[in-house]
């Protein structure tokens, strides 16, 4: 049989389950519930793995995600996004919320009244700012929200925050413990509202592991299932966690070069300031992806000899959501076992 051409993206299904049920244990272990961020995978089959092992819900970016998870069989769903809620927007909610259990992010009087005009009693999450300076309000602001939230008729359940600064190396503490003082500061700030909140919710991928179970209920990882190079190089994965990859061919030792036909249009663009290249080789450590333009990636390579042309590398993506988000499916192979392909249904579901 003709081998599958490259560039693709292969799972490793041993490796996945084994990450899904590593995280569910550490949560368990720590009474915290788990929703994991299903923006990375996109996958509703990667979604049932992860509540077959326990997770309460999924956590998704956008609308449309919200609809391909639940048209997948997901019962659960938080929107862990400052949706801006016009007459569209608000007829799919409608759609979803008699379809799913569903949640919704807010940080501002104003969205919650675009919210409650359009769907009245949702549950809604409160989003704090915990250092990363993107969405959520200051946590002592929380109490404000909430109570504009209630006022209008919405089932405030608690806060919410993202400690995407846990990207940088050595921060993953530090920043657990910023991401635990914002979601104290919201519970205070909205049980001065008479809010009690049954749901603090936190949790990146590199900060998980620091993550303080007195004051959190709940986290969110999403890059965990997969792992990735960012995760590698900030010691929040080992190598062996990594459960996908994508098979490239080298095509040239132009110039005494190793020169592979997986560009950014399969591998993504992302490169972090501490990211040693555009991605890794998963075995070989010390070969770099220093070039990456849409279809070549260049290495260099220290160890002499070359991998010959024709030869297949398994390279790492930097950022493993962008890298899904670029494929149409995955390839899922198992050690003993033939390959199946899983389709990527959420790709491009932005809205
Ligand atoms: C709101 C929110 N929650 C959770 C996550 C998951 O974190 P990670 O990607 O580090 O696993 C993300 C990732 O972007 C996010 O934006």
């Amino acid at each position: 049989m003709a081998e599958r051409p490259t560039p693709h993206l292969v799972v490793d299904a041993d490796v996945l389950e084994s990450n899904v049920a590593r995280m569910a244990a550490f949560a368990r272990q720590h009474g915290l519930a788990l929703r994991p961020h299903a923006k990375t995978h996109k996958s509703p089959l990667v979604g049932r793995l992860q509540l077959a092992v326990g997770a309460v819900g999924l956590t998704v970016a956008t609308v449309s995600e919200a609809e391909v998870f639940a048209d997948g069989g997901a019962e659960d769903l938080f929107v862990a996004f400052p949706l801006w809620v016009d007459s569209a927007k608000g007829a799919r909610l409608r759609d979803l919320a008699a379809r799913v259990r569903l949640t919704i992010g807010v940080d501002s009087v104003e969205a919650v009244q675009a919210l409650s005009a359009e769907l009245p009693g949702v549950a809604v999450l409160v989003e704090v700012d915990c250092g990363h300076h993107r969405s959520g309000i200051d946590p002592e602001a929380a109490g404000a929200v909430g109570r504009a939230a209630r006022d209008a008729g919405l089932d405030v359940l608690g806060a919410f925050t993202f400690p995407g600064h846990s990207y940088a190396p050595g921060a993953g503490s530090a920043v657990a413990r910023e991401e635990s003082d914002a979601l104290r500061a919201a519970a205070a700030s909205l049980s001065t509202q008479g809010i009690e909140p049954s749901v603090l919710s936190g949790g990146s991928t590199p900060s998980v592991a620091n993550i303080d179970d007195d004051v959190a209920t709940e986290v969110r990882p999403g890059v965990y299932v997969f792992g990735d190079a960012q995760q590698w190089e900030l010691g929040s994965c080992f190598p062996e966690d990594i459960a996908l990859t994508c098979a490239a061919t080298v095509v040239s030792h132009a110039g005494r070069r190793v020169v592979l036909d997986a560009g950014s249009k399969v591998l993504g663009a992302d490169r972090a300031t501490y990211s040693t290249g555009f991605g890794r080789l998963l075995d070989h450590p010390d070969a770099r992806i220093v070039l990456l333009s849409e279809h070549h990636a260049v290495l260099t390579w220290p160890d002499a000899p070359f991998p010959p042309l024709g030869s297949r590398l398994r390279v790492v993506p930097n950022h493993v959501c962008s890298a899904v988000n670029l494929a149409d499916q995955l390839v899922i192979v198992r050690a003993g076992a033939g390959e199946e392909t899983w389709p990527v249904a959420a790709r491009g579901a932005n809205t």
